[in-house]
C-alpha cells in the first residue's frame, strides 16, 4: 500500500529496535560482545491503518534507551493546528491531507536553489531509525522512533552561500482539506526557523517516517522535522519550502505571542513559560494523570551534544 516510492536496503541490512535496543542492554551489561545478528525487518505486526514500511538502519549512537511511547499515542495525541486545536482532531482529520505528488523547494541563500520531489529527498541519503525524546512546551513528552536523516545531507546538496546565517520552514496550506486554517490564532503558513548551525548539527534530523512506517499523516507525512532538544512545536509538520536567510526568521509562534515563545525555544527546566513552570513533564503512557511527573532535562537531555552551541549566550534572554 505505499503512497510514494521509498528506498529499499536488503532485509538482511536491517536490524528491528526491539533487537538492537535489547542487544544493547546485554551489551551494557557486559553479556555480549558485539555481533552481527541481523534479523528480517518483516516480522514486525502490521499496523491497523497499514502504512507503508520504511526500513533503515538503526543509529543507536543518537538513541535513548528509554521506553518507547506507545505508537497509539504518539499517533492519536498531536498538536497539528491545520487540522484544529484539539489533541484528537489530527488523528480524526488529517487522512483527507493530500500527500501525493509533494515537493519541497529549497530557495534563498543557496548557490544551487532546487525543488525536490519527495521520492528525490528520500533517496538522498540512508535512512536511520533514531529514538529521540520530544517534550512539548504544554509538559508532556513521549518517546519517538524517528526515520529520517540529518537535514546537512540536505542542506550539502544546495550549498548554502556565505550569507546563509538562518533557515525558514514552510509548512504546507491545503483549504480543502484542513479545516484549522479557518481559525486565526496562528499566522498561515506554519512557520518555523533554525540558526543555521543548529540546522546543520547532526541531532537535527529531517523525518519521514516513525515506528518502522511512513510517516502518518497526523504526525507531518510525507516529511517534517525533528529537532529533539527544543520544544517540539520547532519540528514543523508537513514541510513545503525552506528557505535560507540571512536575518533571523519570525516563527508563527513568535509572531503570535512574542513573550511567550521565542525563537530559541530551547528545552530548559530553569526557563519559565510566563504562564506555566517548565522543571517537570509528564511522560505520555505513563499511568495516566495521577503517575509522578518526571524532571524535565536542560535541553531535553541533549546538553552534552548541543549546549556549546549557546555558550555565553543568556539562555533566559534568548528563550
Ligand atoms: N507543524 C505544523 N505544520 N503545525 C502544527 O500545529 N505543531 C507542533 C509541531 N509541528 C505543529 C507542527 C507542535 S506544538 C508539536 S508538540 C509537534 O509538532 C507535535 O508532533 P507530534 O504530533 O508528531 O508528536
Amino acid at each position: 500500500m505505499a503512497r510514494y516510492r521509498y528506498p529499499q536496503p536488503a532485509p538482511s541490512e536491517i536490524t528491528p529496535r526491539e533487537i538492537w535496543q535489547q542487544r544493547r542492554r546485554l551489551m551494557q551489561a557486559g553479556a555480549l560482545a558485539a555481533t552481527g545478528l541481523a534479523l528480517p525487518f518483516g516480522a514486525r505486526a502490521a499496523q491497523a491503518d497499514a502504512l507503508a514500511p520504511l526500513p533503515a538502519q538503526t543509529n543507536a549512537e543518537f538513541s535513548t534507551m528509554e521506553k518507547v511511547t506507545d505508537r497509539s499515542h504518539a499517533t492519536t495525541y498531536n498538536n497539528f493546528y491545520e487540522f484544529g486545536l484539539d489533541k484528537a482532531d489530527p488523528h480524526r482529520l488529517a487522512g483527507k491531507m493530500q500527500i501525493s505528488p509533494w515537493a519541497v523547494q529549497v530557495v534563498g541563500q543557496v548557490a544551487k536553489p532546487q525543488t525536490f520531489d519527495i521520492d528525490d529527498l528520500l533517496a538522498l541519503a540512508p535512512m536511520q531509525e533514531r529514538i529521540y525524546r520530544l517534550r512539548c512546551v504544554e509538559g508532556w513528552s513521549m518517546v519517538i522512533p524517528w526515520i529520517g536523516y540529518p537535514l546537512s545531507h540536505l542542506l550539502d546538496k544546495v550549498e548554502p552561500t556565505g550569507n546563509a546565517k538562518y533557515i525558514a520552514f514552510y509548512t504546507d496550506m491545503q483549504p480543502e482539506t484542513m479545516p484549522g486554517l479557518r481559525s486565526t490564532v496562528l499566522d498561515w503558513p506554519y512557520r518555523e526557523g533554525l540558526r543555521m548551525d543548529e540546522a546543520m548539527h547532526p541531532l537535527t534530523l529531517l523525518t519521514f517516517g516513525m515506528y518502522g512506517e511512513v510517516l502518518p499523516n497526523q504526525n507531518g507525512a510525507p516529511v517534517r522535522l525533528v529537532v529533539p532538544w527544543k520544544y517540539g512545536f520547532k519540528s514543523a509538520k508537513s514541510i513545503v519550502t525552506i528557505q535560507v536567510t540571512e536575518q533571523q526568521p519570525t516563527s508563527s509562534w513568535m509572531q503570535a505571542a512574542p513573550r511567550e515563545y521565542g525563537f530559541y525555544s530551547n528545552v530548559n527546566p530553569k526557563v519559565s513559560h510566563p504562564r506555566w513552570s517548565q522543571a517537570m513533564e509528564r511522560r505520555i503512557g505513563e499511568g495516566g494523570l495521577f503517575a509522578p511527573r518526571r524532571p524535565t532535562l536542560m535541553f531535553n537531555g541533549y546538553e552534552e551534544q548541543v549546549a556549546s552551541m549557546y555558550a555565553g549566550m543568556d539562555l533566559a534572554k534568548y528563550y
